[in-house]
C-alpha cells in the first residue's frame, strides 16, 4: 500500500528517495511523488514537488537528473479517497506552496475538516483526497515552529496516519508522526532516513527505531527527537535491522513471483531449521515461550489472519485439532474484530501475517488483547507492527516476499503452524512414535518440493501447460477440495483471481452440490485437489458429479494414484505426504497455474491491478 520515504543529510536527496520508493514498489501503488527542499538563486529555499501517475519509473523520468536539495520526502500512493490522478498523488502542498505533506492511512473526519477549511479559511482544495486537509491544517497552525504546527494539526484529526511534513522555511528538517500506520527512522553518518517499511532503508542503514502510535518525531541530519503527541518526551533504544534472509533481487527470474515459487524448498528449510526435534518426536518454537503445563492448560486456539494468511490458518486449525486434540478455529481477522467475540483467559490466539502490518489483523489482535486473550504472532517481517504488538511468537523466515501474490510465505506459514501443532501435540495427545513420523515427513518436504519444481516448473509441455490452456480460455473456474485441501482450493482460487484476473470460486467439494453446482456447464474447468487421504474417495465422488455435467476436470493427486488420475482431463501428480502436510505440495501446481495464466494473459504478474502487498487500511 502507500509508502513513505524521507531523507535529511549531506547527499543529494532525490536519488536516495527514488531508490527508496523503488524498494517500496512491491507493496502495490498507483502513483508516486516527491517533495524536495531545493535552494533558490536568492539564497533561500523552495519546495519542488513532482508527481506522476503510474510506476516509480515515470517519476524517475520526470525528476531532473541534477535536482538539488539535501532533504525531501517521497511517496507511493494506493488510492483510497479519489481516483488515480496526478492531482490526487502525494505530496500535497498548502496554499502557499511552502509546506508539503505525504500521508499513509485514512483521515476519518476529513469531510468536516475540509468543509471548515473551505468555509472558514477560504482554502481552495486541489485534490479529492482526505490527505490534503493535513497540508492546510499544518499551515493553519504554523507560526514558525514546524513541530508544534504538525502536533496541533494532528490534534484535530481522527483516523490513522503515517505522515511526514517538510517546510521550505526549514531546509534540514522533516516532521513525522505515526498512528496506526508504521514509520521507522534510521541513522546514518551525518544523515537520517525515514520510511514506512524498513526494507526501504536496508541499503543505507541498519540502526533504526520504530515509532509507536501517537508519537511525533523531529528529524534532522544529526538524528531525531521523539515525543508523544501530548508532549511527553520519549526515548527509544536504537535497534539493529535484521539481515534479510534471502534476497530481494529478481536474479535471473523474469518475475519475483516465479522466483519466490522456486525459493520454497529453501524458505521452508529455513522455517523448519532446528524446530523439529527428531529425538523427542516433538518440536521447539522458542518464540512461543510456553511450558508443557501451559500448553496443556490452553482450552481453545483461534487463528486470525486475512487472505492467504487466513488460508494457512485454516490448515493450522485442522492440524491443531488432529495432532493436539485442541479445539481450534481459523477466522478472517476483519470479521473477528467486529463480532464482539467471547474470549476467555485460557484461549490462545495466533495472528498470522506475512507483512506484519495488516490493519485488519492488527485490529483483531487488539480486540483479543482487550478482552484478556493471549495473542502470539506467526509473522514473516521481523520487527513489524504485528510482531511487536504480539510480543511473543515465531517468525516464519520466508525472506523478503516481493511479488504481491503470496507464495513462499503461505508454505512457510503452513509449516510453522504444523510445527506448532506438533509441539502442542506432544504435550497433549501425541505419542513419540507418531510425533517422530510426522516430524520426519515434514522435514522431507523441502527435498520433495525441490524435485517436483525441477520437473514441472519450467517445462514447456506436460500437464501444467495443458491445465493453463484450459484455464486461460475459461469464463469461470471452480476449485474443489475437502479438509485441508479445501483451504488449498481457496488459496488456488485466490491466486488465479489475483494474478490472472480469471473469475473463479472455491468450495468444499461436498458443499458444492448444495447450490454452486448450478454454475457448472460443459466448458467449466474444475480444479480438484484430491490427495490420497481419508477424504479421497468422497472427493472423487464429487469429481464424478461435476464430470457428469460436462466439467473439464484438472485433478491434483498423489503420485501413483492412477485411479484418481483417470477421472481427469488433466492430471497432475504431487509427491506423497501425510494428510496434514499435503497442502505444502498440492499448492505448488496452483501457484504455477496463476503465474502462467497471468503470463499468457499479459497481466502485471508482480503488481496485479488494485492490489497492495501490505494492506494497512481496514
Ligand atoms: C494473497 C495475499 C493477501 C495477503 C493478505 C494478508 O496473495 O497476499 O491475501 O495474504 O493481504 O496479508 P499479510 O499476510 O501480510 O497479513
Amino acid at each position: 500500500m502507500c509508502g513513505i520515504v524521507g531523507y535529511v543529510g549531506e547527499k543529494r536527496a532525490a536519488p536516495l528517495l527514488l531508490d527508496g520508493l523503488r524498494r517500496l514498489e512491491y507493496r502495490g501503488y498507483d502513483s508516486a511523488g516527491l517533495a524536495m527542499i531545493t535552494p533558490t538563486e536568492g539564497g533561500g529555499y523552495e519546495l519542488n514537488v513532482i508527481r506522476r501517475v503510474g510506476f516509480v519509473a515515470e517519476l524517475v523520468k520526470a525528476v531532473p537528473e541534477n535536482l538539488a536539495g539535501r532533504a525531501g520526502v517521497g511517496h507511493t500512493r494506493w488510492a483510497t479517497h479519489g481516483a488515480v490522478t496526478e492531482a490526487n498523488a502525494h505530496p500535497h502542498v498548502d496554499s502557499t506552496g511552502r509546506i508539503a505533506v505525504i500521508h499513509n492511512g485514512i483521515i476519518e473526519n476529513f469531510a468536516s475538516l475540509r468543509a471548515h477549511l473551505e468555509e472558514e479559511e477560504g482554502v481552495k482544495f486541489r485534490s479529492e483526497t482526505d490527505s490534503e486537509v493535513l497540508a492546510h491544517l499544518v499551515r493553519k497552525f504554523y507560526t514558525g515552529d514546524p513541530l508544534e504546527a504538525v502536533r496541533s494539526a494532528l490534534a484535530v484529526v481522527t483516523g490513522t496516519w503515517g505522515v511526514a511534513v517538510v517546510f521550505a522555511d526549514h531546509a534540514d528538517l522533516i516532521i513525522a508522526s505515526r498512528n496506526g500506520s508504521p514509520l521507522v527512522v534510521g541513522k546514518g553518518d551525518g544523515e537520517t532516513f525515514l520510511a514506512s517499511d524498513p526494507h526501504a532503508l536496508a541499503n543505507y542503514t541498519r540502526s533504526i527505531v520504530y515509532l509507536e502510535d501517537r508519537e511525533i518525531v523531529k528529524i534532522t541530519r544529526e538524528g531525531w527527537e521523539i515525543s508523544r503527541l501530548d508532549g511527553r518526551p520519549v526515548s527509544h533504544a536504537i535497534e539493529e535491522l535484521g539481515i534479510e534472509l534471502g534476497s530481494s533481487e529478481k536474479g535471473s527470474f523474469p518475475h519475483f513471483m516465479l522466483k519466490e515459487i522456486h525459493e520454497q524448498p529453501e524458505s521452508l528449510s529455513r522455517c523448519l531449521l532446528g524446530r523439529v526435534v527428531p529425538e523427542t518426536g516433538g518440536a521447539k518454537l522458542g518464540g512461543f515461550d510456553l511450558t508443557p503445563r501451559e500448553i496443556v492448560a490452553i482450552r481453545r486456539l483461534g487463528i486470525l489472519g486475512c487472505g492467504t494468511s487466513f488460508h494457512a490458518g485454516l490448515v493450522g486449525a485442522t492440524a491443531m485439532e488432529q495432532l493436539a486434540r485442541l479445539p481450534a478455529f481459523a477466522e478472517i481477522a476483519s470479521e473477528f474484530r467486529y463480532r464482539n467475540p467471547v474470549i476467555s483467559a485460557d484461549d490462545l490466539f495466533l495472528a498470522v501475517s506475512q507483512s506484519g502490518e495488516t490493519a485488519d489483523t492488527l485490529g483483531a489482535i487488539q480486540e483479543a488483547q482487550t478482552k484478556g486473550g493471549r495473542v502470539m504472532g506467526v509473522v514473516n517481517v521481523v520487527g513489524s507492527t504485528i510482531a511487536r504488538t504480539c510480543g511473543r511468537g515465531v517468525y516464519v523466515h520466508s525472506g523478503p516476499e516481493i511479488a504481491v501474490a503470496s507464495t513462499k510465505a503461505f508454505t512457510s506459514q503452513v509449516a510453522a503452524l504444523l510445527v506448532a501443532s506438533l509441539m502442542f501435540g506432544r504435550s497433549r495427545m501425541l505419542g513419540p512414535g507418531e510425533g517422530r513420523a510426522f516430524g520426519a515427513d515434514l522435514l522431507a518436504v523441502p527435498g520433495r518440493m525441490a524435485s517436483w519444481l525441477d520437473a514441472n516448473a519450467t517445462s514447456h509441455t506436460g500437464p501444467i501447460v495443458d491445465a493453463v490452456e484450459l484455464l486461460v480460455n475459461a469464463r469461470f473456474v471452480f476449485f474443489l477440495g475437502r479438509g485441508v485441501s479445501a483451504a488449498v482450493a481457496m488459496e488456488g482460487a485466490l491466486k488465479l483471481k489475483e494474478v490472472a484476473y480469471i473469475p473463479c470460486m472455491s468450495y468444499p467439494a461436498a458443499e458444492m452440490k448444495h447450490g454452486p453446482i448450478a454454475l457448472i456447464d460443459k466448458q467449466t474447468p474444475v480444479v480438484a485437489i484430491v490427495p490420497d487421504d481419508q477424504m479421497r474417495d468422497k472427493t472423487l465422488s464429487n469429481v464424478q458429479e461435476v464430470r457428469a455435467r460436462g466439467a473439464r476436470v484438472i485433478l491434483i493427486h498423489t503420485e501413483g494414484d492412477t485411479e484418481a488420475a483417470q477421472l481427469a482431463e488433466v492430471a497432475i501428480a504431487v509427491p506423497r505426504a501425510s494428510a496434514l502436510i499435503t497442502p505444502l505440495l498440492s499448492v505448488l501446481p496452483l501457484q504455477l497455474f496463476a503465474y502462467r495464466a497471468g503470463l499468457a494473459l499479459g497481466r502485471d504478474i508482480d503488481r496485479p491491478r488494485n492490489l497492495a502487498k501490505s494492506v494497512t487500511v481496514e
